[in-house]
């Protein structure tokens, strides 16, 4: 693995979540796989679980984590060819080459913004990392993508799903009223990896909430809760804004919202939430204290995830720097001939 930025850079998800498994039942086993080398961590956006499942996760096998203060400030320019004399002081170009010359991979947050789906769509700060550095990149939730929590949802349905000779899953995607408005990425990469799995994948919403094809693949859309309800085995709720719109709240109608009511053609259906959830707006209690809500599982298994692909990145470094020569030997090599 060179990079994290979808689940899709998962070589073999069968292989992904078995390791997964393993690291839950023993997190310690690789302690010093990371020994000196670095992790950064940069948060553009708010965080609990991925701040700290992430940063657990690389102790758990002896990464350096350097946490990249920029909330208070730091304000970066991309465009190329611009004169700076505006508000932002340092070009991304410089700014990703220092970072990436202090560390051995980097994991970054940044949101969409919701006001320009072109501009979000680009994820400016991924692709400059990529451009201007040779630094593995960890995607902690991006405009289009959260591919740590995606890989978290697997794991947590195959621990609880029923043996396979009894039923295929039906995994049904939920969306679900909100206040504000919310970005896309925690859907999509949950949609994303369902296109990875022997799953019945349905995904229901109201109109103008349409999920990118690329995302959705050829999973059946549902309009009607109730219908697409009918005998899941597992519920992923989650509110997004509008695509039709882009980044608006069109639709606030409660009739959405995840209750005990709306779960009556699934009553054995385990619920999910990628968190943090609003409660009585986006699930109900009777829901979410009830235990068909495996949410808090379904956080724990962040930590798993994450140390998953923090290892397969710090392993891929060591093989790529036991085939690099020295750097002289390199430089050198023709006159030494
Ligand atoms: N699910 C998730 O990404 O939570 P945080 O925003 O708290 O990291």
């Amino acid at each position: 693995m060179q990079h994290y930025l979808s689940i899709k850079d998962i070589d073999n998800i069968q292989e992904a979540i078995q390791s997964c498994i393993e690291i839950k039942q023993n997190p310690y086993a690789n302690d010093k796989l990371g020994a000196h080398k670095t992790l950064g961590v940069i948060f553009l956006n708010p965080s609990l679980r991925t701040k700290i499942s992430t940063i657990k996760a690389a102790q758990n096998i002896g990464l350096n984590v350097l946490p990249i203060d920029v909330n208070n400030g730091w304000a970066l320019e991309f465009s190329e060819g611009v004169v700076m004399n505006t508000d932002k002081p340092e070009h991304i170009k410089e700014a990703a080459q220092v970072i990436a010359s202090y560390c051995d991979i980097v994991a970054i947050r940044s949101f969409a913004k919701l006001n320009d789906k072109e501009q979000d769509y680009q994820e400016q700060i991924f692709s400059a990392f990529k451009k201007h550095t040779d630094c593995p990149i960890v995607n902690l939730e991006s405009a289009l993508r959260h591919p740590l929590q995606s890989l978290a949802d697997i794991l947590t349905i195959e621990e609880y799903k029923k043996p396979k000779k009894l039923k295929k899953p039906k995994v049904v995607l939920s969306w679900a009223p909100h206040v504000n408005p919310l970005p896309h990425a925690v859907a999509n990469s949950f949609a994303e990896g369902m296109q990875l799995m022997d799953y019945e994948f349905v995904v229901t919403h109201p109109e103008g909430y349409e999920l990118d094809s690329e995302f959705i693949g050829d999973a059946q859309v549902i309009y009607d809760q109730d219908e697409a309800f009918k005998d899941a085995d597992f519920i992923y709720v989650k509110n997004w804004s509008s695509t039709k719109e882009y980044g608006k709240v069109i639709n606030t109608d409660a009739k959405w919202m995840i209750t005990q009511e709306n779960l009556k053609n699934t009553p054995n259906a385990k619920v999910l939430h990628c968190l943090p959830v609003r409660r009585n707006l986006v699930i109900a209690d009777d829901v979410l204290d009830s235990e068909c809500s495996i949410v808090i599982e379904q956080a724990e298994n962040r930590l798993y995830a994450a140390q998953y692909v923090l290892s397969e990145l710090v392993k891929t470094l060591k093989l790529q720097m036991s085939k690099a020569p020295l750097l002289n030997e390199k430089v050198y090599a023709d006159e030494v001939e």
